[in-house]
């Protein structure tokens, strides 16, 4: 028998997440500015959805322009962190703990302009069942003729590489304190199976102590072609990809039919 370890995880990480946010997407008005290209499609005043939102650097940058902005994460921690970022930078962003299954209960069909789920989020969801439920979800919550963003690891590329540690040729700091940080990636045999990534922040002091924090997540990869026909099955036409087999990462935005 088979057995399943669900980790929804990110409570941990929540604590030390900026040391694993690049140098330029921390700070939350250069987070939106990296989404440049897509913010010219909306409206003024537009309703958005950043629905696994993390710390909330991308929610706050877009309040910062003006945006009515609503912060989705499974997290509580991370939802904790978003409205504390919030409060910080005097924006309005409405955070709520709810992971992308729940999505439909609190807020109506149709309510959103644009929904972000970025970073490499939807791999979390439980296979080809959780992310077709992810995306029908976030579909849903898409007025038509709105826009859903999507950024994803490249799993082709990640797959191909095989189990191994990662660890970082630097120190990052935040706050006055030095991190290494390490990825463990656990690659299953089969595309369908569960994966894991377990992701350690360890933390030197002044005094030169180390704490370390760590999580192990669980993640169900996906390959790019896999992805555009669940996207379609959810009623969304894709209009731009950057999906390239030799880049790390690569961005979908997916209108509402
Ligand atoms: C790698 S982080 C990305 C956070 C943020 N978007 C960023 O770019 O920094 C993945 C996020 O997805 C959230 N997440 C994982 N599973 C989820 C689910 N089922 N529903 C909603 N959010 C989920 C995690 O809590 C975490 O905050």
């Amino acid at each position: 028998m088979t057995e399943v370890v669900v980790v929804t995880g990110y409570d941990v990480l929540a604590e030390v997440y900026e040391w694993l946010i690049s140098d330029a997407k921390l700070p939350p008005a250069e987070f939106a500015a990296s989404f440049d290209d897509v913010l010219s499609l909306l409206p003024s005043n537009a309703h958005v959805l950043d629905c696994s939102c993390g710390t909330g650097q991308l929610a706050v940058g877009l309040a910062g322009r003006g945006m009515q902005v609503v912060a989705t994460d499974a997290s509580e921690a991370m939802v904790r962190r978003t409205s504390e970022l919030s409060e910080e930078f005097g924006t309005s962003v409405r955070a709520v703990q709810a992971s992308w299954e729940e999505l439909p209960v609190h807020f109506e069909d149709a309510t959103f302009d644009m929904v972000f789920c970025v970073g490499n989020s939807l791999h979390h969801a439980a296979g080809a069942a959780g992310r077709g439920a992810a995306l029908e979800s976030m579909s849903r919550l898409l007025r038509p003729g709105g826009h859903l963003v999507l950024t994803s690891r490249t799993w082709e590329l990640v797959r191909s590489r095989g189990s191994r540690l990662d660890i970082w040729d630097r120190l990052v700091r935040r706050d006055g304190r030095d991190a290494v940080v390490v990825y463990r990636w656990e690659i299953a045999p089969r595309w369908e199976d569960e994966h894991h990534i377990e992701i350690a922040v360890a933390q030197v002091d002044a005094s030169g102590l180390v704490l370390v924090r760590s999580e192990l997540l669980s993640c169900w990869p996906y390959r790019y072609e896999e992805l555009e026909l669940e996207l379609h099955r959810a009623g969304l036409r894709t209009e731009v990809s950057t999906f390239d087999l030799e880049a790390e990462n690569y961005m979908v935005v997916a209108s509402k039919i």
